[in-house]
């Protein structure tokens, strides 16, 4: 982002998806996004910060009618909980937008009809990949083995559907000419050849319109169509102007065009091509930067429901604190790249860069001030004994501010903490509490006001990011974050006059253990309990030497089974999922711990042997009613089966 003299910045975040619940990844967009718009208010920017939800299209209506809910009742729910997080969190977004708004409708309608009416959309058949299942068409690259559909595994087949088109391909020139027009114009900026290169290989005109489902916006009147209604990337595009008013009530369009849009990598090509390429054709302005961050991973692995170790960004906030973890997100990974997420890393940043070189040396300070002056602490003398010190410091205030404009958090809090090692320093060779034995009390003063006054200079570049904290750090020192405490003592370089240091408690307790588990590490601790659990049952029994007689032996139903389905329990490293055929009516269902050591395929159509009159159990939630016998010693577990093919149901004893 550039630092230019327009007084108005409108920044965004992407609008998310209702069909799943918020995550890590959203969090850190909406994070970045949040930083940004309080950093351009504490400049003294006009700053109007969008965020919203995504929430039309057949995922979302299949999502709902999985649930048994209307795809609105569905919505409005997980929109809520979306909304509900960005409060808790505290992020100070200016309007929360939903595609289901009205105005948003009206305004894509508006779009819709001025694209129309100028020649840039016209009717014509789509010819695609079609999977008759999940009612989707993919492209060509998409399918599995050039024929397969990738979500369900299923054989598509080529099919031709009426849809309304955009001429995207008439831009390709005047997108070039925008990427070319600023080297910033995509951040980071490795990414902008990536877009061109993929421009330069030519545009197709984009299918803009779907009739296969009802779940979206409809096409405006005018055009009286009704068969159709817009694809998601249209409706969703369209909110960054919307949500400002247009096509309806446009007051807000003066903050238009936007300054950044945050995105994630995986949409950036929806916002570098054809969003711009809209823009154009509506004839408004194209927004300053388009600017996509990495993916985050977990433990090195991309996170999934399925694999249970999605990092639900509440837990870990309530759990590290919110602002911990703002600050670990945005110094951990440079913007752009990917970055993995473990609460080892965390707990390092916290215990490491704010416990140990911010936090204690705000501890230094209350303490020196408090033994040496009674808390009273004066600037005067600063830059006579710690010139040096004092320009290094502000050499690094006055340059940091330029890797925000290219959202290089990690760059910009690393150039903070250079100061806060100045200052550290400053401590450990002036060594205030020697000169104040020897009676030079002005010189222990000029370190303690440099400390303090490089802690304040922190605090208020540091706002941004952390904002409570940083308000009690200024208010330890006397003064409050705000426009006017920047312009002093940023902009102007000026130093605290005279003032009074506030005692506070200390700001980031040492963590020592991880504080979170996820669900994975949950379903895990789960298992290990019950594994627990048997293993002592079997135990008493062992040692108790109980002899049985035949008869009661023979209380035990044993039957030979043919494992018909077979499936791993998502989030258990232990479980498989089987359905066993005992000759019955319908396959019974048993849960089994074999994970590690048979896959589904090594037992589908397989044997088994099953206790068939065990009572029903729930295991993570699912009934099991059978058990499978096997054998386990140090080598690891075997299955007892039959030697030859048996009928399913045969009796054993
Ligand atoms: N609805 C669209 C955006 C439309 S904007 C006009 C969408 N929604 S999303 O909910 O799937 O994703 C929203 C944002 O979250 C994207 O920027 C995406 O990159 C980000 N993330 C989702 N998972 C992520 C990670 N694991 N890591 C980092 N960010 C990721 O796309």
């Amino acid at each position: 982002m550039s630092e230019e003299k327009c007084k108005r910045v409108y920044i965004t975040t992407p609008i998310y998806y209702v069909n799943d619940v918020p995550h890590i990844g959203h969090a850190y967009t909406t994070i970045i996004a949040d930083t940004l718009a309080r950093y351009s208010r504490l400049v003294g920017m006009d700053v109007f910060f969008l965020t919203g939800t995504d929430e039309h299209g057949q995922k979302i209506e299949q999502a709902a009618k999985a649930r048994g809910k209307t795809p609105k009742e569905y919505a409005d729910e997980i929109s809520n909980r979306f909304k509900s997080l960005w409060d808790d969190f505290e992020i100070s977004y200016d309007k929360f937008i939903r595609t289901t708004d009205e105005h948003h409708i009206k305004g894509v309608q508006k779009a819709f009809e001025v694209m129309y009416n100028n020649g840039d959309i016209y009717k014509d058949l789509y010819r695609g990949h079609y999977c008759v299942s999940c009612e989707t068409f993919f492209t060509e690259q998409q399918l599995v083995d050039e024929e397969f559909c990738p979500e369900c595994g299923r054989s598509t087949s080529i099919v031709e559907e009426e849809s309304y088109f955009f001429r995207l391909s008439k831009y390709q020139d005047r997108l070039l000419e925008w990427y070319d027009s600023r080297p910033d114009r995509i951040l980071p900026k490795s990414k902008r050849n990536e877009v061109m290169n993929f421009v330069k290989n030519g545009l197709d005109d984009l299918s803009i319109t779907r009739t296969s489902f009802d779940w979206g916006i409809k096409l405006p009147d005018s055009i009286n169509d009704p068969k159709h209604v817009m694809y998601v990337w249209l409706d969703a595009l369209m909110n960054y102007v919307t949500a400002l008013g247009y096509g309806t009530d446009e007051k807000l369009m003066e903050y238009w065009p936007a300054k950044v849009h945050l995105i994630g990598k995986d949409i950036l090509r929806f916002h570098a091509i054809y969003w711009p390429a809209f823009l154009m054709s509506l004839g408004l302005e194209l927004p300053h930067h388009v600017a996509a961050h990495g993916w985050w991973t977990r433990n090195g692995e991309k996170m999934s429901k399925s694999k249970g170790n999605v990092v639900d960004p509440k837990e870990i906030a309530d759990a590290y604190g919110l602002e911990n973890f703002r600050y670990f997100m945005l110094r951990e990974v440079p913007f752009g790249q990917d970055g993995d997420f473990s609460q080892k890393a965390l707990m390092d940043r916290i215990n490491s860069d704010l416990g140990n070189d911010l936090g204690n040396l705000l501890n230094r300070i209350i303490g020196m001030s408090g033994k040496y002056f009674d808390f009273e602490v004066k600037s005067d003398n600063v830059a006579e004994f710690h010139k040096s010190e004092l320009e290094e410091a502000e050499k690094i205030f006055s340059t940091v501010e330029p890797y925000l404009y290219e959202i290089q958090t990690n760059r910009y809090l690393e150039d903070l903490w250079k100061t806060l090692r100045i200052a550290n320093k400053a401590i450990d060779t002036a060594m205030p509490w020697v000169k104040m034995k020897e009676g030079r009390e002005s010189e222990a003063m000029a370190t303690i006001a440099l400390v303090a006054n490089i802690l304040a200079k922190v605090a208020v570049l540091l706002h941004p990011f952390m904002p409570r904290t940083t308000q009690t750090i200024a208010g330890a020192l006397g003064f409050e974050v705000n426009h006017e405490s920047y312009l002093k003592l940023i902009k102007n370089s000026e130093l605290l006059e005279a003032f009074k240091i506030e005692k506070v408690p200390p700001l980031f307790p040492r963590i020592e253990e991880p504080l979170v588990e996820t669900p994975a590490e949950k379903a895990e601790a789960e298992e290990k309990k019950e594994a627990k659990r048997a293993e002592e049952k079997k135990d008493e029994k062992e040692s108790g030497a109980n002899l049985i007689t035949i008869d009661q032996f023979f209380q035990t139903s044993l039957k030979v089974g043919t494992v018909v389905e077979a499936e791993e329990v998502p989030k258990s490293k232990k479980l498989l999922k089987l359905q066993v055929d005992l000759g019955e009516e319908r396959p019974r269902q048993i849960i089994a711990g074999i994970k590690e050591w048979y896959s589904p395929d090594d037992l589908l159509n397989t044997q088994v042997c099953v206790v068939a009159n065990l009572k029903p159990a729930k295991l993570m939630g699912m009934l099991s009613e059978g058990m499978i016998l096997a054998a386990k010693d140090e080598e690891g577990l075997c299955l007892i089966r039959p030697e030859s093919p048996k009928r399913a149901g045969t009796p054993i004893g």
